[in-house]
């Protein structure tokens, strides 16, 4: 049956950690849905119904809507009434936004837009860039109007809807959550509004494009600089011999205090880079921002030397180093401080062993495949030889090992779990 709230076809384009369940709602609630993809093998499993990443109800979810009918994936971006564009936006190596991922999309797009068309930007962008995404769309279309030559019922409405799901609760939060949509005319925002309606049960404040693209920055730049600070002072109480939970714990008495829980660093294709798109634009006027980044980049090391400060203390030193992910209960590794610190360890430690474990994960990133002194083992094994346990990441299956089996062992928790 199709929707109520919206009868186009849907052309979600990156079929990834946003695109897929985002595909996934639209087609499960009667939305026609066509998946792009770059990769073939994701467009292969999804086409038969299969996830290609790990994520609570949506294999189930999937597989229901490709059942209806309803969903269908491609290499070639198709002819659709509205396009949602979830394509990847990383950071260059000298931390500059990398958006050839969205003007390589916009330009398989540009040749199938028809008069009616809704192209919405959903990837994190820097502000500007939907305004960019509008010109550039323009300009490969000649002989269509652009919200930019005429403000009322151009022939292409544009707009930027970020989005603000935690990965492990992706589906409940795309439809639990407010979502901001920007649109470049008020019109914009209003017809890219009918599509969200479909799914979202949460509040949709509309706004304007830029806007829209600077509080989801602004978002993700709130929290990178508040992990900031409670990374910092898991330092200064390193220095200090002092426990930082502790102090976290009786400093939150406090009635206007809530300082967040230290950890490793910060990873995930989020936080640890999207702060770094408002020091492109504004990099004088940047500075907690760029200082916050470099404080949270600065963690993993600071926990390598202490690994190594214990590892000195043995002879022929093993360490297990627990979870690789870039948060808990995830099988997503993308900028994680895990994987930089048992990097970093196999590198500078060539004579430890380094066993690895990670329950969400079948097989060692590539990354970590060449080092001669590292293996992936499983989580009891890795402990029983080790003297050091160093825990990177508080996925359910630790916090709930038998404590017995750390007796006798240095422990690194840099997640507070254990105490
Ligand atoms: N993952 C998150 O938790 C999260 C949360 C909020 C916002 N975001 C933002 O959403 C956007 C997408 O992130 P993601 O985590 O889904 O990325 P992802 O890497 O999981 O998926 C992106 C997909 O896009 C495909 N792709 C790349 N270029 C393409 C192109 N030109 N045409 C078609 N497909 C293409 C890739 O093959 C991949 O499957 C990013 O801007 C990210 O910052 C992500």
């Amino acid at each position: 049956m199709a929707n109520p709230f919206y009868s186009g076809t849907v052309a979600v384009i990156g079929l990834g950690y946003i695109g897929l369940p985002t595909a996934v709602v639209l087609a499960s609630r009667g939305v026609r849905v066509i998946g792009v993809d770059l990769n073939p093998v994701t467009v292969e499993r999804v086409g038969r119904g299969e996830i290609p990443f790990f994520e609570p109800d949506l294999a189930t979810s999937l597989s229901g809507a490709v059942a209806l009918g309803n969903i269908s994936a491609t290499m070639e971006t198709p002819v659709a009434d509205a396009y949602i564009i979830a394509v990847p936006t990383p950071i260059t190596p000298d931390e500059q936004a990398d958006m050839s991922a969205v003007f390589a999309a916009a330009a398989a797009l540009a040749p199938q837009l028809r008069p009616g068309a809704i192209v919405v930007l959903e990837s994190t962008s820097p502000p500007g860039t939907t305004e960019e995404l509008s010109r550039t769309l323009a300009a490969a279309r000649p002989d269509l109007t652009f919200p930019d030559d005429v403000n009322d019922s151009p022939d292409i409405y544009i707009a930027h809807c970020p989005e603000r799901v935690l990965p492990g609760r992706l589906m409940v939060e795309l439809v639990e959550n407010n979502r901001v949509i920007g649109g470049l005319t008020p019109e914009c925002a209003e017809r890219a509004a009918e599509i969200y309606r479909v799914f979202c049960r949460g509040e949709i404040q509309l706004s304007d494009a830029t806007s829209a693209e600077m509080a989801k920055l602004a978002e993700n730049s709130y929290r990178d600089v508040n992990i900031a600070y409670a990374n910092e002072l898991s330092m200064i109480c390193d220095k200090l011999g002092l426990d930082v939970w502790e102090i976290v714990k009786m400093a939150n008495h406090h009635p206007r205090v809530n300082i967040l829980q230290p950890g490793p660093g910060v990873g995930g294709h989020c936080i640890a880079v999207d702060p770094w798109f408002l020091v492109g634009v504004a990099p004088e006027e940047a500075v907690l921002i760029r200082t916050a980044r470099m404080v949270n980049d600065g963690k993993p090391l600071h926990v390598v030397q202490q690994i190594r400060k214990s590892a000195g203390r043995f002879r022929e030193p093993v360490v297990a180093c627990l979870g690789l992910s870039y948060k808990a209960n995830v099988d997503d590794i993308r900028e994680s401080p895990a994987v930089e610190i048992v990097a970093a360890l196999a590198e500078q430690e060539p004579a430890t062993t380094i066993l690895v474990s990670d329950p969400m994960l079948s097989r060692l990133p590539a990354s970590l495949a060449s080092f001669p002194n590292l293996t992936l083992v499983k989580t009891q094994d890795a402990i029983a030889a080790a003297d050091i346990v160093a825990l990177l990441v508080d996925h359910n299956q630790f916090r709930t090992l038998s404590r017995k089996l750390l007796e006798g062992k240095v422990v690194l928790d840099t997640r507070g779990i254990w105490r």
